[in-house]
């Protein structure tokens, strides 16, 4: 008989708790089937740096997973969701140089339309397979706060049960944690069918990042 062992990154993830030498071994996982068909691995980075051997991180922000331009250039929400991550950001007038960037899933996941690569939901079985580098990364980043982009990543942290509608912007303690502020994905706000929610969706983002500001010491 042949048992399959459950799917993880753990046999990947160095013991060394540096983000460059993390960041270079995440292009060698295998610890699910999602590599197959992405370009690359996308770790987390601090505006474009690797966040260097001590970092400074007040705020790590947890996305799904890369989409298709990240999955291109191999850098977090560098595409239409990062843009308007960026714009809320700076909204929310938070230091980009102290905020660290990563998603719950670091190979994009996706279905061919004709041409185009659709983006497909990660499943429970690739969100705890890769929870591994995660967990490496908040052990190194060691941010005050985390911030949960979207249910993807808020579920992942607080449990199947949570409600970003109504619990987004108020902070959650969870054991061996730092405190968890979870806000809507940037994603879900480009999706918005009216410019009038679009804008409501917009300023309850931006009031959620004021928040963990103020949380995390500015
Ligand atoms: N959406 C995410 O969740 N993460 C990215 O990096 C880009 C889009
Ligand atoms: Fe490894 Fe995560 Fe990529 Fe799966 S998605 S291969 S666990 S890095």
């Amino acid at each position: 008989m042949v048992v399959k062992t459950k799917e993880s990154a753990a046999p990947f993830v160095p013991e060394e708790r540096k983000l460059p030498v993390l960041a270079q071994a995440v292009q060698k996982c295998r610890g699910c089937d999602l590599y197959k068909n992405a370009t690359q691995a996308v770790f987390g980075e601090v505006d474009g740096r690797d966040g260097g051997a001590k970092p400074k991180i007040a705020i790590m922000m947890i996305g799904e997973q890369p989409g298709d331009q990240e999955d291109k250039q191999g850098r977090p929400f560098v595409g239409p969701a990062g843009k308007l991550l960026d714009k809320a950001l700076e909204e929310a007038e938070i230091d980009r140089s102290k905020v660290y960037v990563t998603n719950a899933v670091k190979h994009f996941k996706w279905e061919p339309r004709g041409k185009m690569r659709i983006h497909k939901k990660p499943g429970m079985k690739e969100i705890n397979a890769c929870r591994p580098w995660l967990d490496a990364e908040l052990e190194t980043a060691k941010p005050k706060l985390i911030v949960a982009l979207g249910a993807t990543a808020a579920q992942g942290l607080l449990g199947s049960g949570f409600r970003i509608t109504q619990e987004h912007g108020k902070v959650q303690e969870v054991d061996g944690m730092p405190p968890v502020i979870a806000t809507l994905h940037p994603s879900a706000i480009l999706r918005a069918q009216t410019d009038e929610d679009r804008h409501a969706q917009m300023r309850m983002l931006v009031e959620d990042l004021k928040e963990a500001k103020r949380v995390a010491g500015g």
